[in-house]
């Protein structure tokens, strides 16, 4: 038994009188989800897959927000936004808790630099808050080390972890390394919601897979026929008879 926590979100439910034409509601996979009704979260982990554009991080931005995480990353203490780029999807949608978490972050890949600026700023020099972070300013760190950082040391129990493509920085060692920690996060009680591309992640056990599709449904599925994993196996054997094909024009 690898979970041990209940989870914190139990399902999420979005506005069904939401459509307009723009973003974020003009997103087939928003439209969906209006329609649905409701979508159940793992009280583990559910990764949320789907092809670039899909709607991925709007959907993890919107849950973030609508459990009180700064839109832009960080913890629910954190205030500072460098853009806003953000949606007012999370204002729509409703979070089910079954209790409320001890801690938690929001990990954004894209903005993680302005998230470690934060930090040493918050930190002013007395080391206290980097202390949290493995004790080094995250930017004196390579990207997947900072990453690492944050998930070994500021990571901890009963927390809700919500993670936009985690694996970005990470070597396939890293992505390991990262998958032994959520493993001991997990039976700490902690609920994570990770949108990812890594087919290497995806293999947490009993972890629940959700799929958009094109079109924008969204399918719970094996991890088999998760699409990274899928593709990926296909073009690691045989990536000759992608190239052929991708490249036919060169002859
Ligand atoms: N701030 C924004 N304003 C308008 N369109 C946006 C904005 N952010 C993202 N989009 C569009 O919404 C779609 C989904 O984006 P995103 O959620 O980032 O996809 P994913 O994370 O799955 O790659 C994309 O077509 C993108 O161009
Ligand atoms: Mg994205």
């Amino acid at each position: 038994m690898t979970r041990q926590g209940q989870g914190f979100v139990r399902h999420i439910e979005l506005d069904s009188r939401v459509g307009t034409d723009r973003y974020p509601f003009s997103l087939p996979v928003v439209t969906h989800l209006a329609g649905m009704g409701r979508l159940d979260l793992d009280p583990g982990v559910t990764f949320l897959v789907g092809d670039n554009g899909s709607g991925k991080s709007t959907l993890v931005e919107a849950l973030a927000t609508a459990a009180g995480f700064n839109a832009e990353g960080g913890s629910r203490s954190f205030r500072f936004a460098s853009r806003s780029s953000e949606s007012d999807l999370g204002d729509h949608l409703t979070l089910c808790w079954n209790r409320r978490p001890r801690t938690g972050f929001f990990l954004r890949a894209e903005s993680f630099y302005n998230v470690a600026t934060e930090i040493e700023r918050l930190d002013e020099g007395s080391g206290e808050l980097l202390r949290a972070y493995g004790g080094r300013s995250l930017h004196e760190r390579s990207h997947g080390q900072s990453f690492l950082d944050l998930v070994y040391h500021r990571f901890g129990p009963n927390g809700l972890y919500m993670l936009d493509e985690p694996e970005a920085a990470l070597s396939v060692q890293g992505c390991l390394a990262m998958m032994v920690r959520f493993r001991e996060l997990l039976r700490q009680g902690c609920q994570f919601v990770v949108a990812t591309h890594s087919p290497i992640l995806l293999a947490m056990p009993g972890a629940r897979i959700l799929q958009i599709e094109t079109g924008g449904t969204i399918e719970q599925v094996e991890y088999e026929q998760a699409e990274p994993v899928a593709l990926t196996r296909a073009f690691v054997n045989h990536p000759e008879r992608f190239l052929d094909r991708m490249f036919a024009d060169d002859a």
